[in-house]
């Protein structure tokens, strides 16, 4: 059987075939079919990209129907298990483990440049006290491209290679800033024997004392939360990396893009919007009321249900279940943890949502574990948006060195009024 595809234009009668690779058509190959000369070519529509591909990438590989998520290959499961941050942020990047000498040697690099330019503390005092953290993050991330003008040389490696450590390192500081401005104390300023999770903590929760130490419980779960949020091949965000990208302007400017892209409440927002929906709801009783809801399609979603890409449990989700309930054997659980898994019961049982293939998502119970860590739900989306800094860098990168990418550019059906004269105001009906 030959790998390709006949397609027959009853417009014109001609018959066409094109070579069909790793399951897709080339929509470029399209273009031939034409009614005449003057056709422009034939097109695909497909609005929210349900169905188009827009780059070869050997990142993260996800089975939406089998809940599988990898990656460079290496299972999600796994990698939660034994793995931290830092050495699964190393596999996204360089494409393999990292060995021993390997690992310390990025450890050290990213623990050396977390302190950000005072500048920058300054450009954050001016922030109103109330002003929402991600917007405070996604601002300053932009604004670090006014300080390391030296990434605008996004063809130069080395330069890049410098972009990339800057943004791992410096992110958790900014959000850490972020989260001690919107409550009103002081910045604490990075502490480099610390891990990764652990000197965040410190940064966000550091009083009077001389040393902070986290507890080693949350910082582990802290750790394993930021593995799962590390990537997840072309979702709204990366994609807006990408197009933003695309166009060469420096990687501080499009991973601002990319994290203002998180913040909406269908994306990296869906975890603040779970807790909200979860304190409405009120009380276990509540939830048939609102499960009916919901089904009524009034408009209102089960927040942290369903996704374009899984159509079964998300595997994100299943681990953070397991780790929710480490935290909490800490924190004591979250009052609201029962009104989620009510939610969770019906749903998985509701014809409604078992037809529509809708499972917990990732953001289903992280919220509850930031809410029982003791992070307000404000700082959700950043603390999404700290780890995905190193998947939108890597997806950044494989995008530069595709000789296949130009501009991401997509083309429309115009259905706008046909060319007419202007007509002077006067004469306006
Ligand atoms: N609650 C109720 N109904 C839903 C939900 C939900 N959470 N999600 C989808 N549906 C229904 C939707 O109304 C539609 O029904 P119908 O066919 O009768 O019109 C059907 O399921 C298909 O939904 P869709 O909106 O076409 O699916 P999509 O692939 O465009 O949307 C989604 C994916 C994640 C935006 C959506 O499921 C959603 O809004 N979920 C809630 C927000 C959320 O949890 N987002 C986090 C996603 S995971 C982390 C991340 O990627 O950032």
């Amino acid at each position: 059987m030959a790998d390709t595809l006949s397609i027959v234009d009853n417009r014109t009668g001609k018959k066409y075939e094109l070579p069909i690779h790793d399951g897709t058509v080339r929509a470029m190959d399209l273009r031939q079919i034409k009614t005449g000369p003057e056709d422009f070519g034939l097109m695909t529509y497909d609005p929210a990209f349900m169905n188009t591909a827009s780059c070869r990438s050997a990142i993260t590989y996800i089975d939406g129907d089998k809940g599988i998520l990898l990656y460079r290959g290496y299972p999600i499961e796994q990698l939660a298990e034994h793995s931290d941050y830092l050495e699964t942020a190393y596999l996204l990047l360089f494409g393999e483990l990292p060995t021993t000498v390997q690992l310390q040697a990025w450890t050290r690099e990213i623990s050396l440049h977390t302190m950000v330019h005072e500048n920058i503390k300054k450009l954050m005092e001016g922030f109103q006290y109330d002003a929402h953290p991600m917007g405070i993050f996604l601002s300053t991330v932009g604004a670090l491209s006014t300080f390391y003008p030296d990434a605008r040389q996004v063809h130069d490696r080395a330069a890049r290679m410098h972009q990339t450590v800057r943004l791992i390192a410096k992110v958790p500081t900014i959000a850490a800033y972020a989260y001690r401005h919107s409550i009103g104390r002081p910045y604490v300023y990075p502490d480099n024997e610390l891990s990764f999770a652990g000197n965040f903590l410190n940064m966000l929760f550091k009083m009077t004392e001389l040393k902070y130490q986290s507890n080693p419980v949350l910082t582990r779960a802290l750790d394993v939360l930021f593995i799962l949020h590390a990537d997840h091949e072309q979702n709204c965000s990366t994609s807006a990396m990408r197009n933003i990208g695309s166009s060469h302007v420096d990687p501080y400017s499009a991973l601002a893009g990319a994290a203002a892209a998180l913040y909406g409440p269908l994306h990296g927002g869906a975890n603040e919007a779970v807790l909200r929906m979860l304190n409405e709801i009120g009380s276990v009783s509540k939830v048939p009321e609102f499960i009916k809801r919901v089904k009524s399609g009034d408009g209102s979603r089960l927040m942290g249900f369903g996704h374009r890409v899984y159509k079964s449990y998300d595997p994100r989700a299943k681990v953070i279940k397991r780790t929710a309930d480490l935290v909490f054997s800490i924190t004591g659980k979250n009052p609201l943890l029962d009104i989620a898994l009510e939610l969770e019961r019906i749903a998985l049982e509701d014809e409604y949502f078992v037809s529509r293939k809708l499972y917990p998502n990732v953001d289903f119970y992280s919220g509850l574990i930031y809410q029982a860590m003791g992070f307000p739900v404000e700082m959700f989306p950043v603390l999404f948006a700290i780890p995905r800094t190193v998947g939108w860098i890597a997806q950044w990168e494989e995008m530069l060195l595709d000789s296949e990418q130009k501009i991401a550019r997509p083309r429309q059906i115009y259905v706008g009024p046909q060319p007419r004269d202007y007509v002077p105001a006067e004469k306006r009906s």
